[in-house]
């Protein structure tokens, strides 16, 4: 999705902002841009395709400049091309945007009506030319810009310079990320902060509604017309975990982390075999009163939630609802009192469960009813850990690739955690039974990389899937919203169509696409539904699809004709889920390797999806 990287400073910041933009390539996007204030005028590149283009177009034309603002667009109104990238200019205004401005074509009917020429199809221009005509009113940039914000309607983020003001950098964020690196005698924006590490590690996090003059030497923050204070944080984040390293993607390196993240995110919880006291602190008088959970997510966080309904109804008895967070936020659903309701977002920064989330809030305010939030997320400063009352953090580290790997398992480890810490409270589970999950919890890190041996059995699978249009994941329990996720990695990094069912309804529907061209891949752990799955694998084979089975070594299922196996190290059923999530990812990130597509960027994806 749209990225947004700024500044203002003593030095040139030309190859901070190219830089900057090279970090938040992993977030998807289809061209670049930037505008740099230099001697009254502003100096402006821009070019469709990778930030490497933007690089070498600037490096030609040599532009320079201590103040200026650049961006990765993804495209949302009109189509990728030059004239549609970012910055936008009108007269000696230029802007920059991430998110949508959803009354644009009113606000461009009018603009049209007062003279003013456009020369993209985005929304994006029009608060360029609404900056450029209050400034009629007003000498002050500032100024102006407070007088815009209010006519724009949607979610957005904004950084404007004007050439007259070559001393300031004004940004805006309404419903759309936007952090301040504060460093000294210069200072800089960004939708992420990951794009300024190699420059600050200090931040401020901007809230919703704020607007913010930055100089090279103070930054001004302002809300509802007041001057206001925002804190400043020390991020201990540092540039080397957001790189490559030795893995040739992301996505690997992020599978390969997997045992690490999963050792991180269940250390701060646990205290040998049994729960931290400071491990939610303070949220136990919150928890014995929740009767039921609400869970909402998108995509691969969604799947996670899926699992944790299994979890929560198995272990602790709590009843769990799971929904997909474009469908919550629009149906108008029964807020119930006593609830948890549980956003899971690897970014923190999902509009969807955003919106959902405060759609909630709001709606238990005018009920009366005492509702209970929480956040499982990756990033400590995002939206959703700060607008909800407890947060619950995967600690996995920056996941650069687009496709999720060890942010989701992380968070399946943290909705364990969860569901035993409300279990406790509870008196719902026993404590002979909290030691054994934490045992195997302990244990997993090193299941985990033992099933990463298999990496090479695995590619040898992935070379027979390079020609293949479409693919079948299948999964009974818990490992059912693992079939859902293999499908969703396997299309959006390899484009092969996939689709993940639960077993049982195979003979409901989908064994009519069954035939020699169908590959289908089976979930197997040593689990009660093990039998029962192998009578679907045999409903397979008796139409001559062709079987990739990942099982458990212990369960009796062999190589044969058409049938591939590779076996999973043995683990505990209820954490399956996380082991099995292992080989998915890599039988995807192969397949997609070997068909040439970009894993860690796939087309039309972004990472964070900060517009609905
Ligand atoms: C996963 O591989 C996806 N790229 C996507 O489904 C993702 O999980 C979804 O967009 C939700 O993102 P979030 O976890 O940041 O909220």
């Amino acid at each position: 999705m749209c990225g947004i990287v700024g500044g203002i400073a003593e030095r040139s910041i030309t190859n901070i902002l190219i830089e900057g933009l090279k970090r938040l390539e992993y977030r998807g996007y289809d061209s670049a841009g930037l505008a740099l204030i230099n001697a009254g005028q502003v100096l402006r590149e821009r070019r469709v395709g990778k930030v490497i283009n933007l690089a070498e177009a600037v490096e030609t034309s040599h532009i320079s400049g201590s103040l200026g603002i650049a961006h990765t667009r993804w495209a949302t109104h009109g189509k990728p091309t030059e004239e549609n990238a970012h910055p936008h200019i009108s007269g000696n205004v230029a802007v920059v945007h991430n998110g949508i401005i959803e009354n644009y074509q009113e606000l461009k009917d009018d603009l049209e009506a007062l003279g003013y020429v456009f020369t993209s199809q985005t929304d994006t221009e029009v608060v360029a030319h609404l900056v450029n005509d209050a400034l009629k009113s007003t000498p002050s940039l500032l100024e102006a810009v407070r007088q815009v914000v209010p006519q724009l309607k949607g979610a957005y983020a904004l950084g404007i310079v004007h050439t007259d003001h070559p001393n300031e950098l004004i940004t805006v964020r309404e419903g759309s990320p936007l952090v301040i690196g504060v460093g000294i005698g210069e200072n800089f924006i960004s939708s992420d902060q990951l794009a300024l590490l190699p420059i600050t590690n200090r931040f401020m996090y901007l809230e919703e509604g704020d607007i913010a003059r930055l100089t090279r030497t103070s930054i001004e923050v302002f809300a509802n017309g007041n001057r206001v204070e925002r804190p400043v944080k020390e991020l201990d984040a540092t540039v080397s975990n957001a790189s490559k390293g030795e893995y040739k993607h992301y996505m690997l390196k992020e599978i390969y982390e997997q045992p690490e993240a999963i050792q991180q995110t269940i250390s701060q919880a646990l205290n040998g075999n049994a729960l931290r006291p400071d491990f939610l602190k303070n949220a136990e008088v919150d928890f014995s009163k929740i009767q039921q959970i609400q869970i909402i997510a998108c995509g691969t966080s969604y799947h996670a939630g899926m699992i944790a309904k299994y979890w929560f109804e198995q272990l602790i008895d709590l009843p769990c609802q799971v929904e997909i967070a474009s469908e919550f936020r629009y149906r108008s659903p029964v807020i119930v009192g006593n609830t948890l309701y549980v956003c899971i977002s690897q970014s923190g920064e999902t509009a969807d469960t955003l919106a959902a989330l405060r759609d909630t809030q709001k709606r238990a305010v005018a009920k009366g009813l005492d509702v209970v939030t929480l956040t499982i997320c990756n990033v400590a400063t995002s939206s959703m850990v700060r607008e909800t009352n407890y947060s619950l953090l995967t600690l996995a580290g920056p996941e650069i690739g687009v496709a999720s790997t060890k942010a989701f398992t992380t968070q399946l480890a943290a909705l364990m955690l969860l569901v035993l810490k409300i279990g406790q409270v509870k008196n719902s589970i026993s404590t002979e039974q909290v030691e054994q999950i934490t045992s195997e919890l302990w244990h997993l890190p090193k299941v985990i990389l033992n099933t990463l041996q298999h990496n090479d059995s695995i590619l040898r699978l992935a070379e027979l899937f390079t020609e293949k249009q479409h693919c079948l994941f299948l999964g009974r329990g818990t490992n059912f919203p693992i079939a859902l996720e293999g499908a969703l990695k396997l299309k959006e990094i390899s484009y092969i169509h996939a689709e993940g069912y639960a077993a049982g309804e195979l003979k409901h529907g989908p064994l009519a696409l069954v035939d020699n061209e169908m590959p289908v891949v089976i979930l197997a752990p040593q689990d009660d539904m093990l039998d029962k799955l192998k009578s679907n694998m045999e409903e397979v084979q008796a139409r001559g699809g062709e079987l990739f089975v990942f099982a458990d070594v212990n369960s009796g299922i062999k190589g044969k004709d058409r049938q591939h196996v590779v076996h999973v190290p043995n683990v505990s059923a209820v954490l399956s889920p996380i082991v099995y999530s292992v080989p998915v990812q890599l039988l995807s990130y192969h397949v997609a390797v070997l068909r040439g597509t970009d894993v860690d960027q796939p087309r039309n994806l972004a990472k964070s999806v900060t517009v609905e």
